[in-house]
């Protein structure tokens, strides 16, 4: 069995790493995995199943994690097969995966996933603990964040989007007045996403078992005042750089590490 090469990604949450991370992986032809995706699935599970992360529910979780499969079907992720890629993307799933991801039985559930999902191929996968304790050899580590209320604003954006397309698709369905407004929920507000991003921050920092923090050997990258372009661009000059070192063959002018002048 051959060893892939493994890019590891990890930072807060709205920092840009599930964008930034897929980009990098189609300009290298590697495979992206969304392990918050994944935190995501288990969470959306509980939901549907009743199980709280209270102690006394413990049982329930194992036994729902011993049937539980999480993956990737055409880099969508399921829940026991089924496609729930387009439903765990609401504030509630959010504070629920954060909750439930400071839970041994579930981290290590799908640690051992993303283990072996990243052991014989070359891939990119973004969280919060890749460099530090799922793949503490990954051969690139990188720590993407930027400020809170950057990352709110972006997250804001992003949620305001969906509730457009909400709206449009209920409209299109003939509903309006009052049923629209009480299917369609209030719209999304910077003060609650920014209070959500702090509060989960905190969580992911402060959990007992592997918190975020930025492995000593990651590069730091903050996007904050950067574009996509420009970020994606400071990932594949670390990494094309360091892969040409490693071959001894110099990169220049016009090669794909961006580099403006013969090294
Ligand atoms: O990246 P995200 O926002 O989709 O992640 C959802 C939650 O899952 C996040 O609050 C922390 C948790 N998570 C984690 O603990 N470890 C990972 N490797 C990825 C995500």
């Amino acid at each position: 069995m051959t060893k892939g090469i493994r890019i590891a990604v990890d930072g807060p949450s709205g920092a840009g790493k599930s964008t930034i991370a897929k980009a990098v992986a189609d300009r290298l032809g590697y495979e992206y995995i969304d392990t918050g995706a994944m935190y995501r699935a288990v969470a959306y599970g509980m939901l549907r199943e009743g199980i709280t992360c209270d102690e006394a529910d413990r049982e329930k979780l194992a036994s729902f994690l011993d049937d539980a499969t999480v993956d990737f079907r055409g880099g969508r992720v399921c829940l026991n097969g089924e496609d729930i890629a387009d439903r765990i993307r609401t504030p509630e799933i959010s504070m629920m995966a954060s909750n439930c991801s400071a839970i041994g039985i579930v981290r290590e559930k799908l640690v051992a996933d993303q283990r072996r999902m990243g052991e014989t191929k070359n891939v990119i996968l973004d969280g919060r603990d890749i460099g530090t304790q799922v793949f503490p050899d990954a051969e690139f580590k990188f720590y993407l964040t930027a400020d809170a209320e950057e990352r709110a604003r972006r997250r804001l954006a992003d949620l305001e989007a969906a509730y457009e397309k909400k709206r449009a698709e209920l409209k299109a369905e003939g509903l309006k007045g009052k049923k629209l407004k009480s299917l369609l929920g209030p719209a999304p507000v910077f003060a609650d996403v920014l209070r959500d991003i702090e509060q989960r921050d905190y969580n992911d920092m402060h959990r007992a078992i592997s918190p975020l923090v930025r492995a000593d050997d990651a590069v730091l990258i903050d996007s904050t005042h950067s574009d996509i372009d420009d970020t994606v661009q400071a990932f594949l000059d670390v990494i094309l750089r360091a892969s040409d070192e490693a071959a001894g063959t110099p990169c220049c002018a016009g090669c794909p590490c961006g580099a403006e002048e013969a090294k």
